[in-house]
C-alpha cells in the first residue's frame, strides 16, 4: 500500500479476523506463554493490561532479531510479556521486571516457577524508585527497554533511560544502539486526533468505544509530551509504529 497510512478496519469482526490471520501466520509463541494469557483473561479482572498473544509474537521477534540478551520491563502485571521476553534471550539471557504491585508480582512469580523460568528478576516498587537503583549497580547496559507501566510516568521513564545511559559511561542502562519500545502511546488513536467526533464515529462505534474508555487527560497529557520528546532527542532514532495501541520505538544512537 503506497498510501502514508494505517486502514482502519470497518469494524470489529474485520479487525479480529485480520488480528487473527496475522497471528496464525507468524511464528507460534511456545504453549506454556499462551496458556498463561488464557489463564490471565479468564481470571484477572485486569486482563486487559496484557499485550495481546499478536504483539508479543512481535516483541519476541524483535527481540530476537537484535539478539537481545539482557531486557528490562517497565511494567510486569502477572508476567505474559516478560514470559516473552524470557523466552526471546533465552536460559543464558537475562530480564529484569519492575512492578508495583505484590499481589501481581506474586502471581508472575508462581507462573514463572510452574514454568521453569529463571532467567527473571522481578523488582518489586515504583519503576521510577527501581531504575535508579539499578543505575548505580547494573553491570552490563541493557539490549532493549520495555515501557507498559503507568503512562503519566512514560516522560519520566524516558529521560531517566536517557539519563543513565550517557556515552562513555562504564555503567549505562542502554546499550549504544539499544532499543526501547513503549507500549500504548496512540491510546486508541486519541493521540493522534481529536476526542470527538472520532474519525467515523457511525461507522465505526467500536472504535469510538474504546477511545471514549480510555480517556483521561493526564495520560493524554504525558504521551504527547513523550511522544514529542522520543522524536525531538538528538539521542535517537525513531519510529512509532501504528499498531497494537501503538508502539514507540526508538534506538539509542550513542
Ligand atoms: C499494562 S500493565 C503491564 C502489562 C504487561 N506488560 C503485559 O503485557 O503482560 C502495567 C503494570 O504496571 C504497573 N505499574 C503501574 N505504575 C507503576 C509504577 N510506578 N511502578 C511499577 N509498576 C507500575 C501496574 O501495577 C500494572 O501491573
Amino acid at each position: 500500500m503506497k498510501e502514508n497510512y494505517t486502514a482502519l478496519y470497518p469494524n470489529e469482526e474485520v479487525a479480529l479476523k485480520v488480528g487473527d490471520y496475522s497471528y496464525e501466520h507468524s511464528t507460534k509463541l511456545p504453549k506454556h506463554i499462551t496458556d498463561h494469557h488464557t489463564w490471565g483473561v479468564e481470571t484477572q479482572e485486569r486482563s486487559n493490561y496484557m499485550i495481546s498473544p499478536l504483539q508479543a509474537q512481535f516483541q519476541v521477534w524483535m527481540a530476537k532479531a537484535i539478539g537481545a540478551k539482557r531486557i528490562l520491563e517497565i511494567g510486569t502485571f502477572i508476567g505474559f510479556s516478560t514470559m516473552g521476553w524470557a523466552e526471546a534471550v533465552g536460559p543464558s539471557g537475562h530480564v529484569t521486571a519492575l512492578e508495583f504491585s505484590p499481589e501481581y508480582v506474586a502471581i508472575a512469580e508462581e507462573s514463572f516457577a510452574k514454568n521453569g523460568i529463571k532467567n527473571v528478576e522481578v523488582v518489586v516498587g515504583d519503576a521510577k524508585e527501581s531504575i535508579k537503583k539499578l543505575s548505580e549497580t547494573v553491570k552490563d547496559p541493557y539490549d532493549l527497554i520495555f515501557i507498559d507501566a503507568d503512562k503519566t510516568s512514560y516522560p519520566t521513564y524516558l529521560e531517566q533511560t536517557l539519563e543513565y545511559s550517557q556515552p562513555g559511561s562504564s555503567t549505562r542502562l542502554l546499550r549504544p544502539g539499544g532499543i526501547i519500545i513503549a507500549d500504548n502511546i496512540l491510546r486508541r488513536a486519541l493521540i493522534a486526533g481529536p476526542r470527538y467526533p472520532s474519525p467515523s464515529p457511525d461507522a465505526n462505534p467500536w472504535a469510538a468505544k474504546e477511545r471514549e474508555r480510555t480517556w483521561r487527560e493526564t495520560d493524554m497529557a504525558a504521551l504527547h509530551k513523550f511522544n514529542d520528546m522520543m522524536v525531538q532527542s538528538s539521542r535517537l532514532e525513531t519510529f512509532l509504529m501504528p499498531m497494537f495501541d501503538g508502539l514507540g520505538m526508538g534506538r539509542l544512537v550513542d
